[in-house]
């Protein structure tokens, strides 16, 4: 019996959109589902019990930086990282295949793995599809993701199709080191902005034994639109009886394609980050509480939401804080940006299971501002 199981409940009859559970050693959650990110065994600024309040059944957490800090080990030491965290619900790890590119001229790819330099002091450091999935297991998340390259964009046919092939041999060595009884592993799907290679790169990765397939390289720049062809055409190629992950992708807008597509799980900081910024997400767009348009405004964030900030407190209140830059400005902002983000998902599984989700989406779109 596999670690991780997806569970198809129903498919919009408008749109190639689905409605699922995705079944894990702590717990089931509902799908289409959007996780917060908790880069560094955190969610920023929010206690595990305050995001499991918003719904959230599966958080992420970076292998790159508990790597870095505190060390995997150490964690492993400490029980796990559900143990080590205090979040009792699912959770995935990302491999450190994207961070470890984020770093530039810091690093070096070659076949055996990356060589980097750490961006906390320096040091020199090492990962590899073995070094990212034994560190994995020793996190022990309910998901480990396989060691893959995130292709830049813009990047040329050559280098996008030697990477693209690399990945999938990294994607077979995650395999062979990777064992352990309460963990599933997903691959991930490259291939650039070049059809040919998602074609190739989806073909080689779903016939490999993983419990789930994401679809990476997206979201890294390229225009919209190039992005929606590159997914519609990538899912396409994807087993309908696995969990479809789009990593990096948690604007609303965004979202939403990424459902009508078939993507069943995503991830991404901008919630809590743009929270950081003064920013609360809502379904019309962004609302910048700095503005002085809100100095006043004794309404809640959003008048449709039912989130600890917003049953409680004022735009004017949270701009004031926001201004006498107190931390619970940015505590209240995240609290409301990831709630939001959960009932929107909630919001676009309904649609789905009533097969109106092609409706939904032109609703969407008639009221999006940006
Ligand atoms: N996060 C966003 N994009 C990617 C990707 O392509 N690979 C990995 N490992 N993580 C990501
Ligand atoms: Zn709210």
């Amino acid at each position: 019996m596999a670690v991780i199981t997806y569970e198809l409940v129903h498919e919009d009859a408008q749109t190639g959109a689905r409605a699922g559970r995705i079944h894990t050693p702590h717990g089931s959650f509902d799908t289409p589902m959007f996780m917060p990110v908790g880069t560094q065994a955190t969610v920023k600024t929010l206690s595990p019990e305050e995001v499991a309040e918003t719904g959230a059944g599966i958080i992420l957490s970076n292998t790159y930086h508990l790597f870095l800090r505190p060390g995997t080990e150490l964690i492993k030491a400490a029980g796990g990282l559900h143990q080590f965290m205090k979040w009792p619900r699912a959770m995935l790890t990302d491999s450190g295949g994207f961070q470890v590119f984020s770093l530039g001229a810091m690093r070096k790819i070659k076949e055996e793995g990356v060589y980097f330099r750490s961006h906390i002091d320096g040091s020199k450091q090492f990962l590899s599809p073995e070094v990212a999935t034994r560190a994995q297991m020793d996190l022990g998340a309910d998901i480990a993701m396989a060691f893959d390259e995130c292709i830049p964009y813009p990047a040329d046919y050559e280098y996008a199709k030697q990477s693209t092939e690399r990945t999938t041999r990294w994607a077979k060595r995650c395999l062979e080191v990777h064992e352990h009884p309460a963990q599933g592993m997903f691959g991930i799907i490259q291939g650039g902005m070049y059809r040919d290679l998602r074609a190739q790169s989806a073909r080689e990765i779903t016939a490999l034994p993983f419990d789930g397939f994401a679809i990476g390289g997206l979201s890294v720049g390229e225009p919209h639109d190039l992005m929606y062809e590159m997914l519609d055409y990538t899912t396409h190629l994807m087993p309908r009886d696995k969990a479809r992950y789009l990593m990096g992708v948690g604007t609303p807008d965004c979202l939403v394609e990424g459902v009508a597509r078939g993507v069943d799980m995503f991830d991404c900081v901008y919630p809590t980050r743009v929270a950081r910024n003064g920013m609360a997400m809502l379904k019309t767009g962004r609302l910048n509480i700095k503005n002085k348009q809100f100095e006043r405004d004794f309404s809640p964030l959003d008048a449709e939401c039912d989130c600890y900030a917003c049953r409680h407190y004022t735009r004017a209140y949270i701009r004031h804080l926001y201004k006498a830059e107190e931390i619970f400005a940015f505590r209240l902002l995240s609290v409301h940006n990831i709630h939001f983000l959960q009932r929107f998902m909630r919001g676009l599984r309904e649609a789905i299971l009533e097969d109106r989700f092609g409706d939904f989406q032109r609703d969407f779109w008639a009221q999006w501002q940006r």
